[in-house]
């Protein structure tokens, strides 16, 4: 994608009225979202509601049925450097050094034959430096299979570090990970999106990292109501039922043990994650500066 300098009057992306079903079955229903530069969503909500379904639409790997998805006010065509995506699992290649797979965007995005020695150069430095922040320096020469899965995870953060992908997608990055390095991992990448001023886009089932990362929380649900009633011909995709800003800040894990916090991540619950307790639509709770219904009333 080519930005021009009017770029900079958009929104980092728009998404508006958009639709997603895989077959009969509706997956996102409906789904406006506006989100500023240097923003971290982060998008939390049960199993099968289609959080993975809304990355791959703002990458670019599957397109909506309906609605549109702007990036810099530009149509979302295929995937491209614009956006990176760390998965779970599986972002390195197991025959490449780590090196070699941080330096591997690098490559593919620069395809000749033939590569000054200088660039080459360049890019090493960099990547070098980058393993030295995800403190993975020591590291460099070594396989995936010879790192822990934190190691791993790490390792593939620099891979999408190093190609400064305006918007960064990251699908349950930490999912696989142990209690205490996924919390060593959550601190570094809130560091890391301070000093970067990065856009991030953040997916997690788990509700206490959804609540700790970033500025701001997206639930995303197939639980509520509307006024379609409830007959078996309603089929109900994944709404976005509450935005709220976070206040988080980079560094101490201290929030986590806070009141304010736990009776979030119980409001968190009730919003979007039971079948039991359903919010109508009317009543979504879309406080952030930048939700849908806020924009609607300019
Ligand atoms: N390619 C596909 N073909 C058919 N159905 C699909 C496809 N991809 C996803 N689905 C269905 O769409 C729904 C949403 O899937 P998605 O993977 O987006 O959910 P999710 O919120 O990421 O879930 P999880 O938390 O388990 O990762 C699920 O019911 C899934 O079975
Ligand atoms: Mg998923």
């Amino acid at each position: 994608m080519t930005l021009t300098g009017a770029g900079a009057a958009f929104k980092k992306l728009e998404i508006t009225d958009v639709v997603k079903s895989y077959g009969s079955k509706c997956v996102l229903d409906d789904i406006d979202l506006h989100v500023s530069h240097g923003e971290f969503c982060t998008l939390v909500g049960p199993s099968g509601c289609g959080k993975s379904t809304l990355l791959r639409l703002i990458l670019g790997q599957e397109q909506s049925d309906q609605g549109s998805i702007l990036v810099e006010g530009q149509p979302v065509g295929f995937p491209d450097p614009y956006r990176g995506i760390v998965f779970q699992k599986y972002s390195l290649f197991p025959h490449l050094s780590v090196l070699d797979n941080v330096l591997l965007g690098k490559h593919l995005t620069h395809q000749r034959w033939w590569m000054p020695w200088r660039r080459q150069s360049d890019w090493k430095e960099e990547a070098m430096s980058l393993l030295e922040r995800v403190r993975l320096a020591e590291a460099a020469e070594k396989y995936p299979h010879e790192l822990s899965g934190g190691m791993q995870q790490r390792a593939a953060i620099a891979q999408a570090l190093i190609m400064k992908h305006p918007i960064l997608l990251m699908d349950e990055p930490f999912g696989a990970l142990d209690p205490d390095t996924r919390e060593d991992l959550q601190i570094f990448l809130l560091d890391i999106w301070e000093k970067e001023q990065l856009t991030i886009f953040f997916v997690t089932h788990d509700l206490e990292e959804a609540c700790f990362l970033g500025s701001r929380l997206l639930v995303l649900s197939q639980y509520y109501t509307d006024d379609r009633g409830n007959g078996p011909s309603v089929n109900r995709g994944g709404k976005i039922v509450a935005d709220h800003s976070l206040k988080n800040s980079a560094g101490s894990t201290v929030i986590k043990d806070q009141v304010e916090f736990r009776d979030l991540i119980e409001s968190v619950r009730r919003e979007g994650f039971s079948p039991e307790i359903r919010q109508h639509v009317d009543n979504f709770n879309l406080n952030h500066p930048d939700s849908f219904r806020t924009l609607n009333e300019y």
